[in-house]
């Protein structure tokens, strides 16, 4: 079975599929690997590290492939090179991907590792989006903290002292929660809220101060419901209206604010608006990590830092991942390798089947069908 690994063509993505390390397994598994040239070089991957583990590298990674591995599905010409009949694993953004149909009829099984079921414990090696989150956090903070003019620890010095930095962080998932870690490493006081109560306990026990929102019982209900499959709950118009005043005292008195919430399949929730980004101070910095899903932001735009006229930046800094490229591809490469391992037989041949609860998960196109159900 030969496993092609593409260059990546989206503007800005610097991530691989398939690293030397995840690339040495497949082949010890029993596979032929094909690189395109170079696909690995802005994620510090060298054709020479790949050829030494045994891959062929290759001017065109889709021809002969029986399983084509990428971060982002591929586009356009793309999709006519891929070999009808075989197997894409990729992050298809498939709630927006508009080309889907074109997987169909290739009849290419076309694999969105987006929708991963994330409450099964066999599936959590092969969570993209949380490995990917993790980092986002991380590198979010830094780059707040670099377009900011202040610091985030607190200094005494002989010339004064210097008060830390007062972070907000808004939705506290798997980015959020590293984002807090890092902030509160450098030095800063960090505050978080989230629509999920039990994130709560985290935010404190990673130092944090948690933001309450208050919530009738229904709410707490279905929120309870909600996170029995893991998913956030949809707020009422009581709790949207709670919630806004308490970010917007939040927010006007922090220097920093990260923003991470996202809804899976929708558009992100708008949580800060203009009116509350305008009490912030001159100097504060914003960084809208939805900013691709239309932005928790009021006035984010993508690829922009937008400097408002009471001097607040707000950073629109898209696929954050990609920035730390070397250890994003990393751990990508290894989800992606856990997720394919599963896909074969005895006989190490292709065994895509419905029958399987991840793959049937994942699957938007199989046998000539579009399978993903979008609502
Ligand atoms: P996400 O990236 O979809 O969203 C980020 C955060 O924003 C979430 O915590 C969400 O509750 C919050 N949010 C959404 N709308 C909001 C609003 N209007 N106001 C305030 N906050 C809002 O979420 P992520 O990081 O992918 O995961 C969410 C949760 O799922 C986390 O608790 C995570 O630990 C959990 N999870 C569980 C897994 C498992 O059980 N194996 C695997 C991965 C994640």
């Amino acid at each position: 079975m030969q496993i092609g690994i593409p260059t990546e063509t989206v503007a800005g993505e610097n991530r691989v599929a398939a690293t030397p390390e995840t690339v040495k397994k497949l082949i010890s598994n029993g596979h032929d690997v094909v690189i395109e040239r170079g696909a690995g070089i802005k994620s510090a991957y060298i054709d020479s590290a790949y050829e030494s583990v045994g891959a062929k590298i290759t001017e065109n990674a889709y021809e002969g492939s029986e399983i084509i591995l990428k971060v982002r599905a591929p586009v356009g010409d793309e999709i006519q090179k891929i070999k009808q009949g075989s197997a894409v694993v990729a992050m298809f953004d498939p709630f927006r991907n508009p080309e889907l149909d074109a997987f169909a009829q290739q009849k290419i099984s076309a694999f969105a590792l987006e929708l991963l079921p994330r409450t099964l414990s066999r599936a959590q090696n092969m969570d993209v989006l949380s490995s990917q989150a993790n980092l986002a956090g991380y590198k979010s903070v830094l780059l707040a903290a670099n377009a900011y003019q202040g610091l985030f620890p607190m200094l005494m010095t002989a010339a004064g002292t210097v008060k830390p930095a007062k972070v907000v962080i808004m939705g506290v998932g798997v980015a959020g929660l590293q984002a807090i870690a890092t902030a509160k490493r450098l030095g800063a006081v960090v505050e978080a809220t989230d629509l999920r109560p039990t994130a709560k306990e985290q935010v404190q026990s990673l130092g944090g101060k948690w933001l309450d929102v208050p919530m009738s019982e229904e709410e707490q209900q279905r929120a309870a419901d909600a996170a029995k499959n893991g998913y956030g709950w949809m707020p009422g118009e009581q709790y949207i209206k709670d919630q806004a005043a308490i970010v917007d005292k939040a927010v006007s008195q922090a220097d920093i604010v990260i923003t991470t919430a996202l809804l899976p399949g929708r558009n992100a929730p708008r949580l800060i608006k203009a009116e509350t980004v305008k009490k912030m101070k001159p100097g504060s910095v914003i960084l809208d990590m939805a900013v691709e899903t239309g932005g928790n932001v009021e006035g984010s735009a993508v690829n922009e830092t937008v400097v408002t006229e009471n001097g607040v930046q707000i950073l629109g800094i898209p696929n954050i991942p990609s920035t730390v490229a070397t250890e994003a591809s990393a751990l990508y490469a290894r989800n992606v390798f856990n997720f394919v391992s599963t896909l074969f037989n005895e006989d190490k041949q292709l065994n895509i089947t419905l029958e399987d609860e991840i793959q049937k998960a994942l699957l938007v196109s199989h046998d000539g069908e579009l399978l993903l159900k979008r609502s």
